[in-house]
């Protein structure tokens, strides 16, 4: 190996360098042979390097969002050596969300996590992080097309029409069921897919009418303002369905105010324990379906991600209906 114009010392310096490079080529292989993802920019401070994932959060103004949030993070702590989450709330605002991921963007991430408020406003920006080469995980709310990694949320679409059978069945023929119909966001998929589902399961049923709708972009007060007008203009009101668990609380409180709370049933939908499962117990609702963050799943996902793995495009979450008959035994998952 070496020739003998090479001093001995020199010789064995040499050698235990040779060894040591072996042995730490053999310990990145061995990581990258149990899977071990490794953040794409190495550290030169001698300091573990963590990949960086962006979380941008459309609002955490519901309770629904900040459980969200704290499956994101309870999830992540889970593997804090490898990986650390940077949270943006945007407020509710578009704008501010759009800024929100071109400054992840900028800041070079190693993978964004989005919740968008509204579909069409955020799809750009998503676009632009994928075309940086930054993965984008797109949960519960859709963007439109499909420049993004993975969605991952539940079936609102199932949700919308479970509601509505579930009503058919709570009012057995020949009861007429006069409804009111609470809208989340419109220009968000999980309103489009709460109301069509819903309407697509009761079309048929000429027994079950909506005599009022409104949207209440998920905001109780705001649902309880649209309820109050719709006992102002209608004697008689057999159920509300409201696309989310502080919308249907709302109306609750607007037919309580009124005295008539007890004329009508109540549907939402997110059925967190301290939210919607506790208005069950209570007798406040009377039906809620659970609609899971996808928190843990986003955290599990991102890993796979940042490790070269294949995931699939989407993940679908499994919903639950909880009434006062089921909700002890963990209510009842949706098929
Ligand atoms: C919270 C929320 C939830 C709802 C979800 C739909 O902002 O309104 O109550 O289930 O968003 O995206």
């Amino acid at each position: 190996m070496f020739s003998s114009a090479v001093s001995p010392r020199t010789r064995s310096t040499v050698r235990r360098m040779v060894r040591c490079v072996a042995a730490v080529g053999c310990l990145a292989t061995l990581m990258a042979v149990i899977g071990c993802p490794q953040p794409a920019q190495q550290p030169h401070d001698g300091r573990p390097k963590k990949f960086r994932i962006g979380m941008s959060q459309c609002n955490l103004g519901e309770p629904w969002r900040v459980q969200m949030n704290a499956d994101i993070k309870a999830a992540a702590a889970a593997h804090a050596e490898l990986i650390e989450v940077i949270f943006k709330d945007a407020q509710n605002d578009t704008l501010t969300q759009q800024r929100h991921v071109e400054e992840f963007i900028s800041d070079r991430v190693d993978l964004i996590i989005i919740s968008p408020k509204e579909a069409m406003p955020l799809t750009e920006p998503v676009g632009r992080a994928i075309d940086a080469g930054i993965p984008v995980i797109v949960l519960d709310r859709a963007i439109v097309g499909d420049k993004y990694t993975c969605f991952i949320g539940a079936n609102n679409k199932q949700i919308g029409r479970a509601a509505g059978q579930w009503l058919a069945r709570r009012f057995p023929p020949p009861q007429e069921v006069k409804i009111v119909e609470l809208k989340g966001l419109m220009t968000s998929t999980p309103g489009q897919d709460r109301h069509s589902g819903f309407r697509e399961a009761i079309r048929d049923d000429p027994r079950l009418q909506v005599i009022f709708e409104a949207e209440m972009n998920w905001l109780g007060p705001n649902a309880k303002k649209e309820m109050e007008s719709a006992l102002a203009r209608f004697e008689r009101i057999d159920a509300v369905y409201a696309h989310n668990d502080p919308g249907a609380y709302g109306a609750y409180l607007a037919a309580q105010a009124a005295g008539r709370e007890k004329q009508m049933v109540f549907i939402g939908i997110d059925a967190l324990p301290h939210e919607g499962q506790a208005y069950v117990r209570q007798g406040i609702l009377d039906a809620t379906f659970e609609y899971p963050t996808g928190g843990k799943e986003a955290i599990e996902t991102a890993l796979k991600i940042l490790n070269k793995q294949e995931v699939p495009k989407k993940i679908e979450l499994r919903s639950r209906l909880f009434t006062k008959e089921n909700i002890a035994q963990g209510g009842q998952l949706l098929e």
